[in-house]
This record gives structure tokens, C-alpha cells and sequence, in this order.
């Protein structure tokens, strides 16, 4: 338990390593505020489960450091102790032995049964009819992310309501995973959850505080495991709404990029534009992706200048990525970028 304690310190620091790498030139710069500040039920009840363990293990590390420091002083060696006589030796004690047995017994299953009792209310929830309902499927190094009832597919930005006291419209995901192991994790919302092959995983959220919200895969899963960044945006009520409803219409049709769109035609095993013949799966859905603050999972902001460098090289800015260089002349590559900007 001390150890989860100081992973969760340990965490902290590199969690404002990661913000300071967030901040980088080019990338809009967002402040995690306090990741001890939960913002949603199941954070909070974690968080809560956290300082109450710190508290015990608290009390017993002054106990037993206090007993130590008062055995040190009282029983040191004193002028004139005849260095060659051993202290008296003590053998059993009865009371002493079942003491440090069975309080011990008692700490711990008091911890156990506090765990499982917080495990089960966060796991047991039954969503509501006002849930939202997202698939997340994690990717080598990107998220992709479904809304089955709403008919819209999209990556690394997560879109959610506000959860108002009184008018719960909780996010509940179900998690899976098209290659590796991968873990889901937005410190403000809640716990980590696994992205696990072949397996589905669920958790789920109710941020209380509309605003953006900043996570990361919390599971090493290759070489860009760093940069598999999550974004949750949560949106006041009905914005959510307006949000839907712009992403379920198909992609923007612009006369002007209309070479653009021819080039892109090499891209279109991999990445689907609703309403045209690009239909790839294995990459992220363009569709609206100027509707998106970033690029490539968090590593850029979507801007011209990044989107071009992007689709020029994206082996140069997210090394080890699944989208190769794909050797088209500059004057193409200017068209796709041209194009891709159209995709709002
Ligand atoms: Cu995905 Cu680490």
C-alpha cells in the first residue's frame, strides 16, 4: 500500500515532466491543475480509498519509527559498559507475539475490506438511460474512439457531456485493443483501466467540471507509448450535442482541393473520409479532423504548418509510427494537407 503511495508521488513528478513536454512550441498549452483533485465519482472514490490508506500507514510508520528512535537512545551503549558482556537476552512473550500478529490481521483486512467495498460500487454501476456510450480501442499509438448509438468514429480526442449533479449522463466505455496491451488514463477522472487483445475491459466516467481533461496510455506498449496521448473534452450541456450532431454529417465537399483529394487517394487504405471512397479502418477517420486540437495523438497541434510536416514525414515526428513516408512529390503533398484542411 505505501508502495501505491509513492508510485502515486513518483507518478506526480512525472506527470509534470509531462505537461512540461506538453507545453512544447507548436502544442497548445494545457495544464493538468491537480491530479489530486478528482473531478468524477470514480476518481473521487479512488482518491478517497488512497488518503485513507496513506493515514494508516501514516500512523503505523510514526509507531514504529517512534519505537525505534526510543529503543536507539534509550539501550545505547553507556561509558564504563563492560564492552565484553553481552546485554541480557530476552526469550518470548506472549503477549508481545499475538499483538504484532493479530493487529497486523486486523489492519489488514480492515484495507481489504475498504478496497473491495469502493472496487465493487465503482464496477457495479449500472448505467443509466442517460449514459453515453463510447468504444475505445487502443492502437499502436492512437486511440480510436466510437460512439455506436451515435454513428460517429473519431481518435484521441474524447468527447463527453458534463455530468451534473441531478442530471447524470455518465460516459460508459467499453475498452479493447487491435494489437497490444494499452491502458486507459485520465488522472482527474478516474482510475487506470487495460486495453487488453481479445478481451473487452469496461470503466466508466462523470466528469462534474465541463472542460479539457488530459490523460495518457498508462501501459508500456512500444516505442511511442509516451506519445499516445489522450485528450478528454467535456462538454457543457447540449453542447455535447451540437459536437454530435457536426461530427455525424459526412466529410465537406470543396471544389477547390479537388486535386488534393485525388492524391489522397494512396492514403485511402488506411484512413476513412465518410462520403468519399476512402474507407481504410487502420488508421485514424479523417472525416472531421479539423474538428481536432491535435495530431498524431497529442505529439502536434493541428495546424497547417504541422499537418504538411506531418503527411510529409511522419516518421520524423512520431518515429516508429504505422503511417509511412508515402513518396509523394511536394507539390502533392501541399494538395493533401490543402485538402485535409477542408475536413472540419
Ligand atoms: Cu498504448 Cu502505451
Amino acid at each position: 500500500m505505501l508502495f501505491r503511495w509513492a508510485e502515486g508521488v513518483a507518478l506526480q513528478a512525472l506527470w509534470r515532466h509531462a505537461i512540461w513536454l506538453q507545453a512544447a512550441p507548436g502544442l497548445p498549452e494545457h495544464r493538468v491543475e491537480n491530479i489530486f483533485k478528482p473531478l468524477a465519482t470514480p476518481a473521487e472514490s479512488e482518491h478517497n480509498i488512497a488518503l485513507f490508506v496513506l493515514a494508516i500507514t501514516a500512523v503505523i510508520f510514526l509507531v514504529v519509527t517512534s519505537l525505534l528512535i526510543y529503543t536507539i537512545a534509550r539501550f545505547r551503549g553507556k561509558a564504563g559498559d563492560d564492552a565484553r558482556q553481552e546485554p541480557p537476552q530476552v526469550y518470548g512473550s506472549n503477549q508481545i507475539e499475538i499483538a504484532w500478529t493479530v493487529i497486523p490481521i486486523l489492519i489488514v483486512f480492515v484495507l481489504v475490506g475498504v478496497t473491495a467495498r469502493v472496487v465493487a460500487s465503482v464496477e457495479d454501476a449500472k448505467p443509466p438511460a442517460s449514459a453515453v456510450r463510447v468504444s475505445v480501442v487502443g492502437h499502436q499509438w492512437w486511440w480510436e474512439i466510437r460512439y455506436p448509438g451515435l454513428g460517429i468514429i473519431t481518435a484521441n480526442e474524447l468527447h463527453v457531456p458534463v455530468s451534473a449533479p441531478g442530471e447524470a449522463r455518465p460516459a460508459y466505455l467499453q475498452l479493447e485493443s487491435a494489437d497490444v496491451i494499452h491502458s486507459f488514463w485520465v488522472p482527474q477522472l478516474g482510475g487506470k483501466t487495460d486495453l487488453i487483445p481479445n478481451r473487452e475491459n469496461s470503466m466508466w466516467l462523470d466528469p462534474r467540471e465541463p472542460g479539457l481533461y488530459l490523460g495518457n496510455c498508462a501501459e508500456y506498449c512500444g516505442t511511442q507509448h509516451a506519445n499516445m496521448l489522450l485528450r478528454v473534452i467535456v462538454h457543457p450541456a447540449n453542447e455535447f450535442e451540437e459536437w454530435a450532431a457536426a461530427q455525424q454529417k459526412t466529410a465537406a465537399e470543396d471544389p477547390a482541393v479537388a486535386a488534393g483529394k485525388r492524391a489522397f487517394a494512396v492514403c485511402a487504405s488506411c484512413h476513412t473520409v465518410r462520403g468519399t471512397s476512402a474507407k481504410g479502418t487502420a488508421g485514424p477517420d479523417l472525416t472531421h479532423l479539423m474538428s481536432r486540437e491535435t495530431i498524431g495523438a497529442g505529439v502536434l497541434a493541428n495546424t497547417s504548418a504541422n499537418l504538411l510536416a506531418w503527411v510529409s514525414d511522419p516518421q520524423r515526428l512520431k518515429p516508429g509510427c504505422l503511417m509511412p513516408r508515402m513518396g509523394l512529390t511536394g507539390e502533392q503533398l501541399s494538395s493533401v494537407a490543402a485538402y485535409l484542411e477542408t475536413l472540419k
